[in-house]
């Protein structure tokens, strides 16, 4: 038997994730709500999914959407109130669906009580809640920052003559975790949501928590590389161990951390389970296949290739084969529309493409990670104007960019492919105005295309729709224990076509292939060696044997397969 099978909910169960300001509006101000959310809940329950995460739906002056929060144990007004939130739970719970929240605590926003009190003077008792370098000391030594127009992350404050730390925009003051008060302050925070009885919590940037408070100069390897550096403080691990003890130990829950600059060879440290710190997190590896080096938001100019992508699933796959748990996703609040990013959304092929690309989440180890839209197949909008976007990301890089003269033309094709609004656009319901997302003007442009098929109305008529194929898939999963737990094979490493790999789980055995291509191909298989192949599921009926005795098979563009194989 496979050794990494030790059974449990949040291996076996699919995740659904909500950026709530984008999901369904009830008030007509255009933006999305809790309210929202709990009208939509017999339609999450209908697609076979078991835990919902939310995206920050805490009191915030949205800088960040939510990411800079200034109460971490109130809502967010824009979203409704605690009374919303207590009845989504119940709602929720009544329907055999569990809740995940977003962490957010590498940072606070400078809104929050602690922030404003501890910039007040040097001596209040929260000065040491944050990271502040006195001027007379000199300028600080540098520190890259994400949203920062000077990608500069220590901010004069003349209050009280200091600098502050912020790895994002100025509005997100990053915590001081050496301090135990704070640590105490978040613990406790938590576990007031664990009470009310949310079912887990998935960790923004948890690795960054844990800083070198001398603030040496970065080390030389980290040089434009700051990213690992910031993910490899000294005493993560410590915290992340203390917190498991002191809060997450005490409840039957999951916890998924955002891994930016985690490498295979660290993966364990995180979550094997003799550690006790997380069950699971993301890689960035994926996310960063079709960028430019250096971790930022430039496309790179070549195109990505499959075995590159085979290459990085299959390694984190053996990274987590005996011991720790994988998380699979392909898109997210933060990265573009799967479909357009690693399918293919012409109108030729976006159907096959999205549905392949569900195949491969629901037939990979790992949990499955699904992103709002993903089971419409929902595309990148791909906005022309700076005045369309939202994204802080975007609008900054903008602004530096003109600064310095650049050529915006260029950035803006870019952000095309690689704003994070593209995965932000209203959730397309029906063909109804802006999609059946509000009756006001929607915060964000809506997608035309809700108009051309892609939304849930329509698509939950028609049995042949990609909603309706997700809803097979995912019950295909739940029906194959091999699927969840089974071991990996990687098959036809070399090929740029084919994704083909086998499960296996004591004597069962599936194999399944993905096409990636935009012609017919056809692979001979007679390395998997079997009698017989029994067709479970395909994207593209028509063209696959339900039986199969020989080992050729051909693959229509983005078509996908599951056989069990006898
Ligand atoms: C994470 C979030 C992202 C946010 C950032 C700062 O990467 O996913 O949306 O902007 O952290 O909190
Ligand atoms: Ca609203």
């Amino acid at each position: 038997m496979e050794k990494n099978l030790a059974r449990s909910w949040w291996k076996e169960g699919i995740v659904y994730q909500i950026y709530p300001r984008s999901f369904q509006d009830t008030n007509g101000d255009g933006v999305g709500d809790i309210g929202g959310i709990i009208q939509r809940l017999d339609y999450i329950k209908s697609l076979g999914v078991d835990i919902i995460w939310l995206n920050p739906i805490y009191k915030s002056p949205n800088d960040d959407n939510g990411y800079d929060i200034s109460d971490y144990r109130n809502i967010m007004e824009e979203f409704g109130t605690m009374e919303d939130f207590d009845l989504l739970l119940s709602e929720m719970k009544n329907r055999g669906l569990k809740m995940v929240m977003d962490l957010v605590v590498n940072h606070s926003s400078d809104e929050h009580e602690w922030f404003e009190a501890s910039k007040a003077s040097r001596d209040n008792p929260y000065r040491d809640y944050y990271h502040w370098w006195p001027a007379e000391k000199g300028t600080p030594p540098k520190r890259w920052s994400f949203f920062d127009v000077e990608s500069n992350a220590w901010k004069y404050d003349e209050t009280t003559d200091a600098y502050y730390l912020h790895y994002f925009s100025v509005k997100q003051p990053d915590l001081k975790w050496e301090n135990p008060k704070v640590r105490r302050e978040i613990y406790d925070m938590m576990d007031y949501w664990f009470q009310k009885g949310i079912d887990g919590f998935r960790m923004d940037v948890i690795p960054f928590i844990s800083k070198d408070t001398t603030f040496p100069e970065l080390p030389e390897q980290y040089n434009g590389e700051f990213i690992p550096y910031y993910a490899s403080g000294p005493k993560l691990h410590e915290y992340l161990r203390e917190m498991n003890q002191e809060v997450l130990s005490k409840y039957d829950i999951m916890t998924v951390g955002e891994a930016i600059g985690v490498s295979t060879e660290q993966a364990l440290d995180f979550v094997d389970e003799e550690r006790k710190e997380l069950n699971m997190f993301f890689h960035f590896d994926l996310l960063s296949l079709d960028r430019a080096s250096g971790g930022g938001f430039w496309m790179r100019e070549d195109q990505w290739k499959l075995t590159e992508f085979k290459e990085i699933h299959s390694r984190w796959d053996a990274a987590f084969a005996e011991k720790g748990w994988g998380s699979m996703f392909l898109n997210n609040h933060d990265f573009p529309r799967s479909v357009s990013r690693w399918g293919n959304d012409s109108q030729a092929h976006w159907y096959n493409s999205a549905t392949m690309l569900q195949t491969f989440l629901l037939t990979m180890r790992g949990t499955p990670y699904f992103y709002y839209g993903e089971e419409i197949g929902m595309t990148n909008i791909r906005m022309d104007r700076i005045e369309d976007y939202r994204d802080i990301n975007t609008l900054n890089r903008y602004e530096t960019l003109s600064k310095n003269g650049a050529d915006l033309a260029v950035f803006m094709e870019n952000e095309k492919d690689a704003s994070r609004d593209n995965a932000r656009t209203p959730m397309q319901w029906d063909t109804t105005e802006n999609a059946g997302f509000t009756s006001g003007k929607p915060w964000l442009k809506v997608n035309e295309n809700y108009q051309e098929g892609i939304n849930v109305e329509v698509q939950l008529s028609d049995k042949t729709s990609v909603l309706n194929y997700f809803r097979s898939m995912v019950q295909l999963r739940k029906n194959k224990l091999t699927l969840v737990y089974g071991a990996y094979t990687l098959l036809l490493k070399d090929s740029e076509d084919i994704y083909a790999y086998t499960r296996t789980l004591g004597d069962d055995r599936c194999l399944v292939l993905l096409s990636f291509a935009t012609r017919t191909v056809s692979v001979n298989l007679e390395e998997v060696h079997f009698d017989k192949a029994k067709l479970l599921i395909s994207n593209d009926e028509d063209h696959a044997d339900r039986i199969k005795s020989d080992a050729h098979f051909t693959l229509k563009p983005y078509q996908a397969m599951v056989y069990e194989l006898f």
